[in-house]
């Protein structure tokens, strides 16, 4: 990972309208998916389950990475998720196979989510903007049963630099 975070961030999502996050990750060797309900405390069970899942997979090398990236989606998805009448739980996918550690959180919010510029002093905005600087590549898409996916990738494998 490099770079710094700034007011006038240009990064962008990854295409919304694929069915996922697109061919070239996988296989995957291992998965693992969390269902929790839009509650608080669902951050903090997720981000703990991340992080014994990296370390049941020996990923200990990007772990505070993907555990961060891991905690922004959550609390995106909690945000936007909680407040719907309809309540559904917010689901965490973890894959990892040869090159890359997937990160996927389903919410039943149909809406993309919106990086936006920030004031340089500002305390909200961000979140994205740490998601993007520290994978690798991340985006979003809408599964044919409703709600969306944002989802980044880190590389795990040889090719990490
Ligand atoms: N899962 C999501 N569904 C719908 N909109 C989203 C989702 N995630 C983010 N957004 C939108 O994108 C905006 C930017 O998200 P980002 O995480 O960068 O900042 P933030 O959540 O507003 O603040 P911070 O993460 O710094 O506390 C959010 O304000 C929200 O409008
Ligand atoms: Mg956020």
């Amino acid at each position: 990972m490099s770079g710094s975070i700034g007011a006038a961030s240009s990064y962008q999502a990854g295409p919304s309208n694929s069915p996922g996050p697109g061919p070239g990750f996988g296989p995957w060797r291992r998965t693992s998916k969390l269902e929790l309900g839009p509650l608080p405390s669902a951050v903090t069970c997720t981000r703990l389950h991340a992080k014994h899942i990296f370390r049941e997979w020996d990923l200990a090398h990007v772990a505070d990475d993907a555990e961060l990236i891991v905690s922004e989606l959550m609390t995106n998805a909690l945000t936007v998720a909680s407040p719907l009448p309809d309540i559904q739980p917010i689901t965490l996918s973890l894959q990892a196979g040869h090159e890359y550690l997937m990160i996927q959180v389903w919410d039943a919010l149909a809406a993309a989510p919106a990086p936006r510029r920030h004031a340089i002093d500002s305390e909200t905005g961000r979140g994205l903007e740490i998601v993007s600087l520290l994978s690798d590549r991340w985006g979003f898409y809408r599964p044919v049963g409703g709600g969306k996916v944002v989802w980044a990738a880190l590389v795990t494998g040889a090719a990490r630099h």
